[in-house]
């Protein structure tokens, strides 16, 4: 594999233009003018979910995930003491010297490790206590809201257990450095997850997330103590194409640096991926096939990031 230097030890370094390398001429520019009026991403309550389903909360939650394919999500029921530690330890982990960061490189086809794509082992040197309360809140939380997701679909409850009870769940962190030309670079490349349902947790208030919606790019505003949840292709697959898996990317600014931490949880290793047998029939054919989980993974990694095209190959 070819090792790219970190972009935050290019940072470090006083540099006033970009190296070739990072400059995109194929993204659309990320400045929107200032006049331009964008809706926000819708905000769903989860309290009011899980109280007493309260219907039109568990129908603003179907069309923000057929329409947006994100929501945000408040009253979430994860302790904002345990996402404060969370974010100081990760603060700490990128203030940590390059040699000791280096130590935990990604070797090649693993994707654990330090480096472009930074995702979460168990030999790095984060408090693990901290780590896994928080995976284990997070694997509450996917459960929880696909639960909700299966009421709103009016998919049989048991078939999505059954997917997902014991799913994959992986987490990255993402460290988005200042730099000096904002509008030449990208942060994240547009892409769309491949998971089922992928959580964020922007770690301040910088702004860097943004999502396709109607033909425009629609900034993703951080707020406090609230997740950021998007629709993966997997669960646009399970749900038969109800629910849709949105193109999204991050931008970087000038001043300041961005940090968010995404989980990504997906169904069952062993299971098999394809819509939901609940949810088809003879007035609803299914749009995709059907595939083990394993092979297509498989599939996913041998593609590169692009926008959403490689999603044709389930169809
Ligand atoms: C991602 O798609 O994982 C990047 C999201 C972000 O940093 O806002
Ligand atoms: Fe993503």
């Amino acid at each position: 594999s070819i090792i790219v230097p970190s972009v935050q030890e290019l940072t470090n370094e006083t540099i006033i233009n970009v190296p070739p390398r990072y400059v995109r001429t194929d993204q659309d520019p990320p400045s929107v003018t200032a006049d331009t009026w964008l809706p926000s991403v819708p905000l769903i309550d989860l309290q009011k979910l899980v109280d007493d389903v309260r219907a039109d909360e568990l129908e603003r939650l179907h069309s923000s995930c057929r329409e947006w394919g994100f929501f945000q999500v408040i009253n979430h029921g994860v302790s904002s003491s345990l996402l404060e530690k969370l974010k100081f330890e990760i603060e700490n982990f990128f203030k940590l010297p390059y040699e000791e960061k280096k130590k935990l490189w990604q070797v090649a086809d693993n994707h654990e490790g330090f480096g472009q794509l930074f995702v979460v082992s168990e030999e790095q040197k984060l408090d693990w206590e901290t780590l896994e309360s928080y995976s284990a809140e997070m694997k509450k939380l996917a459960m929880t809201i696909l639960g909700h997701m299966a009421k709103a679909l009016r998919m049989d409850g048991e078939e999505m257990r059954d997917l997902f009870s014991d799913g994959v769940q992986s987490m990255r962190m993402n460290y988005y450095p200042p730099c000096p030309q904002p509008d030449k670079v990208i942060g994240f490349s547009p892409h769309s997850d491949a998971d089922a349902l992928t959580i964020l947790l922007q770690l301040d208030d910088t702004q860097g997330l943004q999502i396709r919606n109607q033909g425009r790019w629609v900034p993703v505003k951080p707020l406090p103590n609230a997740f950021v949840i998007n629709i993966g292709d997997i669960m646009e697959i399970v749900s038969n194409g109800i629910y849709r898996s949105i193109e999204h990317r991050a931008l970087v600014n000038s001043s300041k640096e961005r940090l968010s931490i995404a989980t990504f949880y997906s169904s069952r290793i062993d299971s098999e991926l394809g819509p939901a047998p609940s949810l088809i029939g003879p007035s609803n054919p299914a749009i995709f096939r059907r595939m083990p989980l394993e092979e297509y993974f498989k599939e996913f990694f041998a593609r590169r990031l692009n926008g959403k095209a490689y999603l044709d190959f389930m169809r």
